[in-house]
């Protein structure tokens, strides 16, 4: 028996990548899937090859946040899990990083983690339990050169999760956080950081490439009762890279 058993998870960001990896092993697990994408056709696909359901959506608008919640409880009648992996992952220059950018990507990255959090927080405390696990970065320990907005908001993410443990702790709801190394996501290997992967290994303890599924079974640990005792925690996952 998997540990996600009669558990409803709302997996944001999982049309691919490292949510869709999540996603699979969640219900490998047990769980009920709700893919959650901008990437409505994307979100489709997952959802059917996992044995889900698909919300098109965008986590940095309110309204959208919260329609993700009322379609997985009309659906499911629950909400026990979230994990937050929906991001931008950018690649620009210092230099060219102007307001309008960093707006951006703080509104996906740092607002969108708010307001999913937000919405799902309603459900989990009239159950007396819940489980939020947010995709942050270990580029945020590491500095990592030309992700400067990512960066904040990864930081701003890890902080708004120890706020989440501190507040919901009390309705049985934990909150904690991953931070993955340098994965081979669709989105990563479509950008410049496709050429990032032999250096950053030269700096990992762990002598190879991260696939999305490197990351998945920490995710269905701190999604399932097991983590019961583990709160406002950032779990580093990527081979030994960063070790703080
Ligand atoms: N790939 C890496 O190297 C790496 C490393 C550390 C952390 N991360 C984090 O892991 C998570 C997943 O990254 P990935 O590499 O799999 O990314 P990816 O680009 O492959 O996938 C991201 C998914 O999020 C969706 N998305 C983007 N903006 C959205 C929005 N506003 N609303 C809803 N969905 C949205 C995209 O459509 C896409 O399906 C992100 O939080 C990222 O910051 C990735």
């Amino acid at each position: 028996m998997g540990k996600l058993e009669n558990r409803v998870a709302v997996v944001t960001g999982a049309a691919q990548g490292i949510g869709r990896a999540i996603a699979d092993k969640l219900v490998e697990e047990g769980a009920a899937v709700v893919v959650a994408d901008l990437n409505g056709e994307g979100a489709e696909r997952a959802a059917q090859e996992l044995g889900g359901s698909a919300v098109q959506a965008d986590v940095s608008q309110e309204a959208d946040a919260q329609r993700i919640v009322d379609a997985t409880l009309a659906l499911h009648g629950r909400l026990d899990v979230l994990v937050h992996a929906a991001a931008i992952v950018p690649f620009v220059p210092w230099d060219d990083v102007d307001f309008a950018f960093w707006r951006k990507i703080i509104s996906v990255n740092l607002d969108g983690t708010y307001l999913i959090g937000r919405a799902v927080e309603k459900p989990m405390r009239e159950a007396g339990y819940g489980r939020i696990v947010n995709i942050a970065s270990n580029s945020f320990f590491a500095g990592t050169p030309n992700m400067g907005p990512y960066l904040a908001a990864k930081g701003g993410v890890i902080g708004l999760t120890r706020a989440q443990a501190t507040e919901l702790g009390k309705h049985g709801i934990t909150a904690n956080a991953i931070a993955p190394g340098i994965i081979r996501s669709e989105g990563a290997l479509a950008s410049p950081h496709k050429d990032s992967f032999d250096f950053v290994q030269s700096l990992q303890a762990l002598p190879r490439h991260g696939e999305p599924q490197d990351i998945a079974p920490a995710a269905a640990f701190l999604a399932s009762e097991e983590s019961g005792w583990v709160t406002g925690q950032t779990l580093v996952v990527d081979a030994g890279h960063v070790r703080n």
